[in-house]
């Protein structure tokens, strides 16, 4: 299984939450760097799949700098909570809320997605943006986001996939692979994160099988729509 960092010996979810710690200063620049702004239209079109069931009370799971919560408010929701398991990531998107006026809006909080604290059927719609890729456990994870989500509520997953052309995926995978860790180096300080990030993506299930994991965690109706050649992948599924 993939890690964060090879050399130690504690799991991964501890490892995840220590480099999203570590990175969570650089964590929007790099962002905006590594992707040259293209996450942006992702999230765009993740949210527009949101829009269409029109849900009041959304739960973002892996909320991170509450990027994607902030953007989904444009869809209009009565209230939205942010949840992450990196105490730093969720101080610079508080930082964010409050600057931005919207701590009536968004509330964010200190959990795990596999322990989520809220009771049965409590939201009519949940979000993970390049979230389920860390979970510790991947079906503990979806199962307790189908617990907490209402009956006939949505789960819109975006997450990196691998691009099926083999030429772009040839070009995609070197600078995947060889450049953007060092990149990663240079600005977050930390190049064993964004070697991860490579490694993590490679091994992790994407289109039919990520919706069979879906449909394992009690998920119906799956739908997997591709973004930019299939480098990430835009997942819908209703309970
Ligand atoms: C790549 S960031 C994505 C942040 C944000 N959703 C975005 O789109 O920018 C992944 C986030 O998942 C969080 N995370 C990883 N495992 C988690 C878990 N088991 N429960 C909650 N959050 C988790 C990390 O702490 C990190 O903030």
């Amino acid at each position: 299984m993939a890690v964060p960092y090879q050399h130690l010996t504690i799991e991964k979810k501890e490892q995840v939450r220590t480099m999203f710690n570590n990175i969570a200063p650089r964590y929007d620049l790099l962002n905006n760097v590594l992707s040259a702004g293209i996450d942006k239209v992702w999230r765009k079109n993740a949210i527009a799949e949101l829009q269409k069931s029109k849900p009041k009370k959304i739960l973002d799971v892996a909320t991170g700098t509450a990027d994607f919560a902030i953007a989904a408010l444009q869809i209009n929701p009565e209230s939205i909570v942010g949840i992450d398991i990196s105490a730093n990531m969720l101080q610079f998107g508080q930082e964010k809320i409050n600057r931005l006026n919207l701590q009536n809006k968004i509330e964010l909080k200190e959990a795990d997605s596999e322990n989520l604290p809220f009771a049965e059927n409590s939201f009519d719609a949940c979000t993970v943006a390049f979230g389920v890729r860390n979970f510790g456990n991947l079906q503990k994870g979806l199962t307790e986001i189908n617990r907490v989500l209402d009956k006939g509520g949505i789960l819109i997953v975006l997450e990196f996939s691998q691009p099926t052309n083999k030429i772009f995926a040839a070009f995609y995978s070197f600078y995947f692979k060889n450049i953007l860790p060092m990149i990663g180096k240079l600005i977050a300080k930390d190049f064993s994160a964004y070697k991860y990030l490579y490694e993590s993506v490679q091994e992790f299930p994407f289109g039919k099988a990520f919706e069979a994991e879906l449909t394992k965690a009690g998920f119906s109706s799956t739908t997997a729509i591709p973004q930019t050649m299939g480098i990430c992948t835009i997942y819908k599924a209703i309970k």
